[in-house]
């Protein structure tokens, strides 16, 4: 079942020996050290198969919602395919999820599925990976700069971005309406390439609006990285709108909508508004995640939509994938002709290039959620459940 690999006392040590030079992450970039990597290659040439697979599960921070739930259906869904999992959360740190992935390879893992804190931070650790015949799956973020990743499972990041701005053209009446409204932008974190999907999803979607005068930028803050939040944070995006509402809304100045990436930075967007904001109207607030906060904000009518993702989907065929790969199988579209799921999921070889080569992407599909659909599209499928005391948590 899985590809050769060794588990004997030595090759522990040859690792520890490996993770030891390797500690000063700055030294492992040195042209001199990729001498040194060649034991690795050399190591991975002598790999046994012990008829373990061992799966390295590489999170980014478990303040963001999601990644908690991703982390427990991922590591669910391999233990059922009789894997053994290694799952760890970097804290959004860098250097916390260089030391994790390091600590996947010497505990053997033949599989590492990674969400990049910073996509463009983890080449030299994975190309080490690599060479010792580790596959490896960037889950969710594309990883960046390096031919180390071999498949990219996600949700199509860019039709978020068309669902948000799509609902804030709907919402506003921009395709009939002639009376200018305003809008602000809170973009993600400029180091998630995620990030610029959603902002250009959104933003192709809005232009004409915004070429035509339709749709006006107080602020005049439209660009991706002035509009960003750096670590998707909160009280980031919260500051930074309190800022634009104190400057350029005073005096009951309307604001018509807020777009924001994601279910924290809209947490963030709509505190500010409850702070700072001084106009009648309900601005409306976009989001993304479901998060269950934005949830009850949704319900409450200080959020107006989300993008939901059923992230169980995305574990189901990350699982599928991975463990085809490992047992050295390249597959395309076929793996969803076989699949049987009952959820779409399109395979996409054009559109994730990471700088250094296409990664072959398995793509699924985000809905939006208002007021209007979340009890049939949530609640009634079960997705989300009230308990005794009518509180509200993500069940499935
Ligand atoms: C993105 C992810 C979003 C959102 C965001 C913040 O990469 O696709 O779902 O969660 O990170 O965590």
């Amino acid at each position: 079942m899985t590809m050769e690999k060794i588990r004997p006392a030595i090759i522990g040590i040859l690792i520890f020996a490996l993770m030891i030079c390797g500690c000063g992450s700055a030294k492992v970039t040195d042209k001199d050290d990729e001498k040194e990597a060649a034991p690795a290659a050399a190591v991975a040439a002598q790999r046994i198969d012990d008829g373990r697979t061992v799966v390295g599960i590489s999170m980014p921070d478990r303040l963001l919602e999601r990644w908690n739930r991703d982390g427990i259906f991922l590591k669910n869904e391999f233990k059922k395919a009789d894997c053994e999992v290694v799952l760890s959360y970097a804290n959004n740190l860098i250097d916390t999820q260089i030391a994790d992935i390091r600590e996947m390879i010497a505990k053997g893992a033949d599989l590492l599925v990674v969400t990049a804190v910073d996509g463009a931070a983890l080449s030299p650790v994975l190309e080490e990976a690599s060479s010792m015949g580790i596959k490896i799956i960037a889950y969710d973020r594309l990883i960046m700069e390096t031919d180390a990743v071999d498949y990219y499972v996600s949700f199509d990041n860019y039709k978020v971005g068309v669902l948000q701005g799509s609902y804030v053209i709907s919402k506003l009446g921009l395709k009939t309406s002639d009376k200018p409204k305003t809008i602000e932008f809170v973009t993600g974190d400029p180091v998630d390439n995620n990030a610029r999907f959603f902002y250009r999803g959104a933003m192709d979607t809005l232009k004409p609006y915004i070429e035509s005068g339709k749709l006006i930028v107080p602020s005049s803050q439209s660009g991706f990285y002035e509009t960003s939040t750096a670590q998707w944070s909160t009280d980031i995006a919260q500051q930074r709108l309190q800022i634009i509402l104190n400057s350029y809304y005073p005096n009951g100045a309307q604001l018509d909508a807020v777009l924001c990436a994601n279910d924290s930075t809209a947490l963030g967007a709509a505190r500010a508004l409850a702070a700072d904001y001084t106009g009648r109207n309900n601005v409306v607030v976009t989001g993304q995640d479901g998060d269950v906060a934005n949830i009850y904000n949704i319900l409450n009518g200080s959020q107006s939509m989300t993008v939901y993702k059923q992230l169980k989907q995305e574990s189901v065929v990350t699982v599928a994938l991975g463990k085809d790969i490992i047992s050295g199988n390249s597959p395309s579209e076929s793996l969803i002709e076989q699949s049987g799921w009952d959820f779409e999921c399109s395979f996409n070889t054009t559109d994730y290039n990471n700088g250094k080569k296409v990664v072959p992407s398995y793509l699924l599909r985000p809905i939006a959620i208002t007021a209007d659909n979340i009890q049939k599209e949530l609640f009634d499928t079960g997705l989300y459940v009230r308990n005794s005391s009518g509180l509200i948590y993500a069940a499935k």
